[in-house]
């Protein structure tokens, strides 16, 4: 018999933005939280750089807004990111409030800078912001008696009452994998946050954990959710290029404090592409570096900070020096080798102003969602910001809903009637390769019609390939993980074929012009419910 848990708010991710949104609501409901891991699995313990906000006086909030509108290339939402730059300076006061000790020089925050900012603004804990800001909410969750956390626990799919005939339209919680079980479980609840992170997984190069994989994606989508700009992969210009480094960032921050990007031959380029060099919007610069790199026929270039001195260096980027000696590399001294990674989903799940997704009940917030304060490239440093401001609103939004009457579902238990174990796992490993490589090849920073065609009919034959085994063999995290990436490059591709321009991350050699007016890709899942995949038994 699957095992039922029932709360009030369930938030899927315990990330920047779901262990924030949980202490939101803490004081006003019954709160539960699952990770896949423990709460540092997901990208926020891994951010480097910081949060970007407004705090110096001789910065200001229209120039904020004005860089964050530039990096997105005419696609941002004008009020949200207006909206958003305003909100930085109270989401960073909550943050030091709980506890998040931020860098300080002569009595003041120390500003870092980096790609597409005009102004140092962006505030940091060396350069370990996230694991800073994680680990003390993540100490504030333990404490709250209203917040439950789960770890080792995946959704799988979200409960849409409708689906289940009878019902209206809403979400009405999640199937879920307990992973140390092995058993699927069933959480009810009255409202449903996905905090699932970003899908840069789905690239076989990419600077982020394990943990993302799109779910939270994948699960809106098939649970009947617009999904927006999914072709805005956002490439990080420099990740550690070492056999056995496993994509390590290396923070823009490094460029914002005089970090020179050079050719194997040791010459400078970035000024032969924009004329703000080094520290030009990501897709300028990544773009830059592939381009170089394909001319060369080279491995990598290199990130030479070595002119600065040894102390500053050490000072500042102690967990980037630390992990460059591990692969005897002295950034102090010597260059380090770089090349582009995936980094950021820039599109994701639409929502509106409140964090409301398009099924009642449901809300999206953090990488997964799509806000429109990104548009076609995010600003650095936003991210983290976008989090805790979303959260903050989709939180508040949730309080006047929970004021409302409400019936609850008692929700179907998870049929493995018709299932076994599977026997052959091979398929999910070598599938889960193919995907991410062809992605990296047809999907990645240069594209043409011809590759994301030829990638669309792979991405086709997979997912008959996985949906045929998901239908016959019990789920396990592999295959759920393995589901959503299919998805969420089916989106990626979709949406990049529909865009007849290039904008920002997305560049095509076949409609290289930007067309005058700028307008969002949305997916609608209508043509696309996939319900005979859903498995929960009749009611
Ligand atoms: P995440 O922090 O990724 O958390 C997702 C959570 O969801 C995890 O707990 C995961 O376990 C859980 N989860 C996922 N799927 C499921 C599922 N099916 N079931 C249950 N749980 C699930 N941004 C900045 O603004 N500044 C920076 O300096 C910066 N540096 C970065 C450095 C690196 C190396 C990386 C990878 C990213 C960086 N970013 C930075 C981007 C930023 O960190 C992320 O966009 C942001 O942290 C996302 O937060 P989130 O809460 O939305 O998701
Ligand atoms: C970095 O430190 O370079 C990452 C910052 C970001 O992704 O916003």
């Amino acid at each position: 018999m699957t095992q039922r848990f029932s709360t009030d708010i369930l938030i899927i991710g315990g990330g920047a933005a779901g262990l924030s949104a949980a202490l939101h609501l803490a004081p006003h409901a019954r709160v539960t939280v699952l990770c896949k891991g423990s709460a540092d699995t997901g990208s926020s313990h891994w951010a480097q750089g910081g949060v970007a906000a407004v705090t110096d006086p001789d910065d200001s909030f229209e120039s904020h807004i004005e860089d964050t509108l530039n990096a997105g290339a005419g696609l941002c939402d004008r009020e949200i990111v207006e909206f958003t730059v305003s909100q930085a300076p109270a989401a960073i006061r909550r943050l030091t409030g709980q506890g998040v000790d931020f860098d300080t020089a002569d009595n003041e925050y120390h500003l870092t800078r980096e790609g597409g900012h005009r102004f140092r603004r962006v505030l940091h804990v060396a350069d370990a912001t996230g694991k800073a800001i994680v680990s003390t909410l993540t100490e504030q969750v333990l404490d709250s008696p209203r917040i439950e956390l789960f770890d080792d626990r995946v959704a799988i799919d979200l409960v849409n009452l409708s689906r289940l005939g009878r019902y209206a339209n809403r979400c009405a919680g999640a199937y879920v994998l307990n992973r140390t079980t092995g058993h699927v479980e069933v959480f009810q609840a009255r409202c449903v946050i996905l905090a699932t992170g970003g899908a840069s997984k789905v690239y076989l190069y990419t600077s982020n954990p394990d943990s993302s994989t799109g779910d939270g994606i994948a699960m809106a989508w098939r649970a009947g959710c617009r999904i927006a700009n999914m072709e805005f992969n956002q490439f990080h210009p420099t990740c550690l290029y070492h056999p056995h480094a496993k994509s390590f960032l290396i923070s823009e921050a490094v460029r914002g404090e005089g970090g020179i990007l050079r050719l194997p031959d040791g010459q400078r380029f970035m000024d032969r592409f924009d004329a703000r060099a080094e520290l030009a919007p990501r897709d300028i610069v990544a773009r830059a570096i592939d381009h170089e790199m394909k001319r060369l026929g080279a491995d990598c270039i290199y990130l030479d900070i070595s002119h600065r001195p040894e102390r500053f260096v050490l000072e500042h980027f102690p967990t980037i020096s630390g992990r460059c000696r591990e692969f005897g590399i002295d950034m102090t001294s010597q260059p380090i080798p770089v090349v582009p990674a995936a980094h950021y989903t820039c599109g994701g799940v639409l929502v509106d102003r409140n964090g409301q997704t398009d099924v009642p009940g449901l809300y999206a917030i953090g990488e997964a969602s799509c806000t429109g304060l990104h548009g076609a490239n995010r600003l650095a440093s936003n991210s983290l910001l976008e989090c805790l401001v979303f959260a903050g609103v989709a939180a508040e939004r949730i309080r006047g809903e929970l004021e409302k009457p409400f019936t609850a579902v008692n929700l179907p238990h998870w049929d493995e009637s018709q299932v076994t174990n599977s026997d052959e796992d091979v398929v999910i490993a070598h599938n889960w390769d193919e995907l991410r490589r062809f992605m990296w090849d047809y999907v990645g920073i240069v594209r043409t019609d011809k590759r994301l065609t030829r990638a669309l009919h792979r991405v086709d034959l997979l997912k008959q390939e996985i949906n045929e085994f998901y239908r016959h063999y019990r789920v396990s995290n592999d295959l759920i993980e393995l589901r959503n990436l299919i998805d969420v490059a089916e989106l990626i591709i979709h949406s990049a074929l529909k865009r007849r321009e290039s904008r920002g991350l997305h560049f095509n050699l076949d409609t290289p012009q930007t067309l005058e007016r700028a307008e969002d890709t949305i997916l609608f899942p209508g043509a696309e419910k996939r319900l005979d995949l859903v498995r929960p038994a009749a009611p």
